[in-house]
C-alpha cells in the first residue's frame, strides 16, 4: 500500500524508545475479543500502531498490555516478536502505564515517544515530524495537538503563550473556561526521558477520575523550568481512536478511502470506490481495473492490466498480468497471466492456473493445477487435479477426489480432451493426447492416443411413445414428425425399425463443450 508501507525518512539518530499504551479495557466494543485485535482494512488495530512505531526504527519498542492481555500478547508474539511487552496489572491511568513501561527501560536516555494502540491512521511521517519538531525546538516535551469542533472528552491544551503549553487539563477536571478550549491533546507525545521520569515521580491521583495522568507530566516539566511545545496536526483522523463499533466502521471506511486514493494515484482504476475494499497488505500494479463489489484481502497481488470484478473476493491470491476475474471467490491461489476466471467461479486453496488458462462458469477448483491454455469452461469440480497444457475439460466434468477416506489426485495430460459429464474417479491418470467420451465414468488409466469410453450403449425402442403414451402431445408430435419424414423421404423409405445399437462413430465425445 503506497502510504502505509513507505519506508519513512528513518530518523537519525533514532529515538531511544516508543511506548504504545494498550492496557485499557475497550468496554464499548462489547466484545469478548480485545478491542486491539479488531480489524480495519484486514489487520488488527494494534498492528498499525506497531507498524508505525517500528518504521521509526526506535532502539526499543514497548507495548503496555493489561486488559485481555493473553489475547494481545499471543497476537503480538505472532505479528511483532520484536516488541517488549510490559504488563500493567491494574489500569491506574496513562501515567501509571508509562511508569510500567519505564520499568522495562531502566537505563533509557534521550527521546521517548508515547502513543496508543488504537490510533490506526497515525502515520510514521506524522510521528517522525513530531520528533523533528521536538528536536529543532529543543523542548523537553512535544505534544501532538489538534483543533476540533467538539473537544468534549479530550484533555485540553492550556497555553501560557503562543509558544508554550503550561498544562493539559482533562475533560472531567476542566473548569468552564478551560472546557471551551478547542485545542486538544491527541495523547501522542515525545518526552525527554529524564523529564518524563522525574515528572512521573511527581504525579498523583487527586483528580476527578482518581487516575495517574500522564498529562500531568506537562505541568511538572514546566515547574522544573523545562519547555513544552505543541505540534499541531490538521488531519484529525490520524489521532482518532476507536472506542466502539460505530467508530470501527467509520475508521475502516476512512482507511479504505485513503488506500483507494493512493492506488488511484498510482495508476489503478477504481470504478466504484464506495463498494471496493482493498486491504492495506494488498499490492496492485498500474493499469489494474477494479470493478464494483471487489474485495481484495491479505497478501493478494494483481499484475498490470488485470481486471477484477464485479462482485469478486480474493484472499491471498496472486493474479497475473491481464487476467480477467469476474464474479469469483478465491483464496490461496495463483492465477496466471491472461487467464480468465468466472463468472461464478470458486477457487479454493492450492489452485494454480497457468497462462491463458480458463476457469468458467460454476466451476470449483481445489488444489488444482491447470497448464498453459488449459480450459474448464463450465459446471465442473476440479479437486486434486493436475491438468496439462491445452487440455479441455468438458462441461460438467467432475474430478471425484474423495473415496470417503482418502483424497487422491487425478492427472489429465497435455492436449487431452475430456468429454462433458465425465467423472474421473481418482486416483487415475489420463495421459497426454487422449480423448474421453462424454458421460464416461473413468476408473482406469488411459494411455496416449487412446479414446476411453465408459458408459452404457444407447438403445432406442422404436414405437414406444405410440404404444405407451398414446393420446399425449408427445405422441402427436412423434406422429407428425414421422409423417413429415415419410413424405420427404418417399420414394423409397425404409422403416427405422429395431435400431438398437449405436455406430461406433457416434461414440466420439462430440458433446465436449468449448
Ligand atoms: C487520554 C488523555 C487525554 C487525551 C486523550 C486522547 C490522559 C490522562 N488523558 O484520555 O488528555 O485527550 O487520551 O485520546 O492521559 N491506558 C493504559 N493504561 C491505563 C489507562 C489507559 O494503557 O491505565 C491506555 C488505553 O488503553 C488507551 C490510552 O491509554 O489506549 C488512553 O487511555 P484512555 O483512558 O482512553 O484516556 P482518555 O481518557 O481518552
Ligand atoms: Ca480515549
Amino acid at each position: 500500500m503506497p502510504s502505509l508501507d513507505v519506508a519513512s525518512p528513518a530518523l537519525s539518530p533514532p529515538v531511544a524508545a516508543v511506548v504504545i499504551l494498550a492496557a485499557g479495557e475497550g468496554k464499548r466494543m462489547k466484545s469478548s475479543r480485545s478491542k486491539l485485535l479488531h480489524e480495519i482494512a484486514g489487520h488488527s488495530m494494534i498492528s498499525y500502531s506497531i507498524r508505525t512505531a517500528t518504521s521509526m526504527e526506535p532502539e526499543r519498542l514497548v507495548v503496555v498490555v493489561g486488559h485481555a492481555r493473553d489475547q494481545v500478547q499471543a497476537h503480538l508474539a505472532e505479528i511483532a516478536p520484536h516488541v517488549i511487552t510490559a504488563v500493567q496489572e491494574q489500569q491506574l491511568g496513562t501515567g501509571h502505564a508509562v511508569q510500567v513501561a519505564l520499568g522495562h527501560l531502566p537505563d533509557v536516555t534521550g527521546e521517548v515517544v508515547v502513543t496508543y494502540g488504537d490510533v490506526p491512521l497515525l502515520t510514521t511521517e506524522t510521528l517522525a515530524e513530531l520528533v523533528s519538531v521536538h528536536r529543532s525546538s529543543g523542548s523537553a516535551v512535544t505534544v501532538l495537538t489538534a483543533h476540533v469542533a467538539d473537544s468534549t472528552g479530550y484533555g485540553r491544551i492550556v497555553r501560557d503563550s503562543d509558544e508554550l503549553i503550561s498544562r493539559i487539563v482533562e475533560d472531567k477536571d476542566a473548569g468552564p473556561g478551560e472546557r471551551g478550549i478547542s485545542e486538544i491533546n491527541s495523547g501522542i507525545y515525545v518526552f525527554d526521558a529524564a523529564t518524563l521520569r522525574s515528572g512521573l515521580s511527581e504525579i498523583h491521583a487527586e483528580n476527578a477520575q482518581g487516575e495517574l495522568y500522564l498529562t500531568d507530566v506537562v505541568a511538572a516539566a514546566r515547574r522544573a523550568g523545562k519547555t513544552v511545545r505543541a505540534h499541531m496536526i490538521d488531519d484529525l483522523w490520524q489521532t482518532e481512536g476507536v472506542n466502539d463499533r460505530v467508530q470501527l466502521a467509520a475508521m475502516n471506511a476512512e482507511l479504505n478511502r485513503r488506500i483507494l486514493l493512493d492506488w488511484m494515484r498510482a495508476g489503478v482504476t477504481v470504478v466504484d470506490p464506495a463498494t471496493t475494499w482493498v486491504h492495506s497488505s494488498v499490492d496492485l500494479a498500474p493499469d489494474v481495473t477494479l470493478l464494483p463489489g471487489t474485495l481484495l484481502e491479505g497478501a493478494t497481488s494483481v499484475g498490470t492490466g488485470a481486471t477484477i470484478g464485479p462482485d469478486t473476493t480474493l484472499t491471498d491470491v496472486e493474479v497475473g498480468d491481464r487476467a480477467v476475474i469476474t464474479r469469483t471467490h478465491g483464496s490461496l491461489s495463483v492465477i496466471g497471466p491472461d487467464a480468465s476466471v468466472g463468472p461464478f467461479a470458486y477457487l479454493r486453496p492450492g489452485t494454480v492456473l497457468g497462462p491463458r488458462s480458463k476457469i468458467g462458469t460454476f466451476v470449483e477448483a481445489k488444489n488444482a493445477r491447470l497448464g498453459t491454455g488449459a480450459k474448464a469452461p463450465h459446471l465442473s469440480y476440479l479437486g486434486d487435479a493436475e491438468i496439462g497444457d491445452g487440455a479441455n475439460i468438458g462441461a460438467g466434468v467432475i474430478f471425484a477426489n474423495y473415496d470417503g477416506v482418502t483424497k487422491s489426485v487425478t492427472t489429465v495430460g497435455d492436449y487431452s480432451f475430456v468429454g462433458s459429464d465425465t467423472v474421473l474417479v481418482a486416483p487415475v491418470r489420463v495421459a497426454d493426447g487422449t480423448y474421453v467420451a462424454a458421460g464416461s465414468v473413468i476408473t482406469g488409466d488411459i494411455e496416449p492416443g487412446e479414446l476411453a469410453v465408459s458408459r452404457a450403449r444407447q438403445h432406442n425402442v422404436a414405437g414406444w411413445v405410440a404404444r405407451k403414451r398414446a393420446g399425449t402431445k408427445t405422441a402427436a408430435a412423434a406422429e407428425a414428425a414421422q409423417a413429415g419424414r415419410e413424405s420427404a423421404e418417399r420414394p423409397p423409405s425404409e422403416p427405422d425399425e429395431g435400431r438398437s445399437s449405436t455406430p461406433a462413430s457416434s461414440l466420439t465425445p462430440e458433446e465436449g463443450a468449448q
